[in-house]
């Protein structure tokens, strides 16, 4: 990426040679800032969803926190500062879902996709934010509505947009410190009845955050039992709610919550302990797939696979998790998905474990098993 604060060599996490790791929104605001001179050198500046680092290493010889809901986007930024020969603390980063407790004198936003999380930060920034701190976001121009302004006027203040630079746009917020009523929303909640009432809490950035997927519902309906199963693995988990319900469904087992958001874990960990207090055990990851968890060591892992994952969409994603849990399976030990039916995992398991079977399949969905031999 070249911009006036330098040339950087920036990659993608998981590496994608064919995909650029930064967007015309990134380089508008990197030239905006040259030119307009705001940065002092002794500035805090707070760096919200920057995808892969691009902002905080080009940025990097200020003093610079990076808030991130996701461990794969952190990784990124360690690789990449690595890379440009910056050590990986040379930027501050978030281990939980809370903003560092710093006053900040400048904050730079990479409009997220999910509005409810946008909704979260800017509420949450109003407590970091001084007088002169200065605002600015940015995003591709198809991704900031009306809707997307609102929020920033009705939580922070006055707000405009530019003119738009390769299809991005940046927006320049003001503080209007009369404006204090108001707070996040998040985490909401909801009830779920399967074998009990749950209630599952949601943090901002969540994946069907206001009700139970459709796909989930199913695999709840047909979650396996079986007192050999010790040791269960949610992986991709979301609010928990497929780990929740296995563990009620075998009281013997020890469960493992992996989620590369931490807005995820931080909710799996609530409804868990909502549901079972500390009369369970389960352990709460923060991670790519299932890294760090020894072959061989589980004797159930379910997935509701993603079809994102940040900026990358398509199977790519699943196919890891498919493999992760190929390896982390004890011998008999086996896996249950739940999938659109057009995607055609059937094939990808059967390749993968050399068996597959349909568990059961609706119009839209199918829930596949796989065992480990
Ligand atoms: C379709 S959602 C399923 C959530 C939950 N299991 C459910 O059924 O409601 C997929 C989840 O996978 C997570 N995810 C995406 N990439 C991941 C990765 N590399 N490692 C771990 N989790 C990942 C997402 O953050 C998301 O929570």
């Amino acid at each position: 990426m070249l911009v006036p604060q330098g040339e950087f060599e920036l990659q993608r996490n998981p590496r994608d040679d064919n995909l650029q790791a930064w967007d015309a929104a990134d380089e508008f605001l990197l030239n905006h800032l040259a030119d307009i001179q705001v940065l002092s050198q002794h500035g805090r500046l707070l760096i919200l969803n920057d995808a892969f680092g691009a902002l905080a290493v080009a940025l990097a010889d200020h003093l610079v926190y990076s808030w991130n809901d996701s461990f794969l986007a952190q990784q990124a930024l360690r690789n990449n500062l690595l890379a440009n020969g910056y050590p990986v603390d040379q930027v501050r980063t978030n281990s939980g879902i809370d903003f560092p407790s710093v006053d900040v004198d400048c904050v730079l936003i990479k409009i997220p996709k999910t509005l409810a999380l946008l909704e979260h930060q800017l509420y949450a920034l109003r407590t970091i934010l001084h007088h002169d701190t200065h605002i600015f976001a940015a995003g591709m121009a198809r991704n900031i509505h009306n809707s997307t302004l609102e929020l920033f006027e009705s939580i922070i203040g006055p707000t405009t947009t530019t003119r738009a630079f390769k299809k991005s746009r940046l927006v320049l917020v003001e503080r209007d410190h009369s404006i204090n009523e108001g707070q996040s929303p998040y985490p909401d909640s909801y009830e779920l009845v399967v074998d009990r009432l749950y209630r599952i809490r949601n943090h901002a950035s969540l994946f069907s955050r206001d009700r139970l997927d459709p796909g989930s519902r199913l695999l709840l309906e047909h979650m396996p039992q079986d007192p050999r199963f010790r040791h269960i693995v949610d992986l991709g988990c979301g609010n928990g709610v497929l780990g929740l319900v296995a563990a009620a469904l075998n009281p013997a087992a020890s469960l493992l919550f992996s989620d590369e958001s931490f807005m995820a874990i931080a909710s799996a960990e609530a409804n868990f302990r909502d549901a079972f207090a500390q009369a369970r055990e389960a352990e709460f990851m923060v991670g790519d797939c299932l890294r760090g968890v020894p072959d061989a060591s589980q004797d159930l892992v379910l997935i509701n696979p993603p079809f994102h994952q940040q900026y990358s969409v398509g199977d790519a994603i699943a196919w890891r998790m498919f493999k992760d849990a190929r390896r982390v399976l004890a011998a008999g030990g086996e896996l249950r998905i739940v999938a659109n039916r057009h995607l055609g995992y059937h094939a990808k398991l059967k390749k993968l474990f050399g068996n597959c079977e349909t568990v059961t399949a609706d119009s839209k969905f199918v829930i596949l098993a796989s065992i480990k031999n």
